[in-house]
């Protein structure tokens, strides 16, 4: 799960993700392209978000995404379409390329959606980018389930 913090909204899909697969069967982690909240914990607005869902991101520190990913993980899922730009650039391979996918296309097929950015607004962003993820992380779990028996 990749965004441009690792503090908002990957954290929350990180979380959301490895909640709904089988426990020690799939490994979930998130990243941010940038490098400003390298070692913080997620913003507490995305904990208080999760914490209200009965789910617990406390244990998370932000990293940067690096070219090492691509060997590492199978599938690359990126918040936005400027999160998307940013990964792709680092990806010299077709096949690192061919991980990379917006997070919302499995919700919205085809639309390319950005999940918005809710770093400079208020609580209720939060709120509606964890319903968002919720809902395409439902989604996502099941096909990855199906697909990984
Ligand atoms: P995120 O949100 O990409 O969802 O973690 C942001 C967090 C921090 C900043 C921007 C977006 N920032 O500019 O510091």
């Amino acid at each position: 799960m990749v965004c441009l913090g690792n503090i908002c909204r990957s954290p929350l899909a990180e979380g959301l993700l490895a909640a709904k697969l089988p426990p020690n069967k799939f490994i979930v982690d998130s990243a941010g392209t940038g490098n400003y909240h390298i070692g913080k914990q997620p913003d507490q607005r995305s904990i208080m978000t999760a914490q209200k869902n009965g789910l617990d991101i406390t244990n998370q520190k932000a990293r940067q995404f690096t070219a090492r990913d691509f060997e590492e993980f199978d599938y690359i899922y990126v918040m936005d379409n400027s999160n998307y730009d940013d990964v792709i650039e680092l990806a010299k391979k077709e096949e690192h390329k061919k991980k990379v996918q917006l997070i919302l296309n499995d919700l919205f097929p085809g639309d390319n959606v950005d999940v918005p950015d809710p770093y400079y607004g208020l609580q209720n962003g939060f709120d509606m980018v964890y319903e968002m993820l919720d809902e395409t992380c439902n989604i996502l779990a099941k096909k990855l389930i199906e697909k990984h028996p």
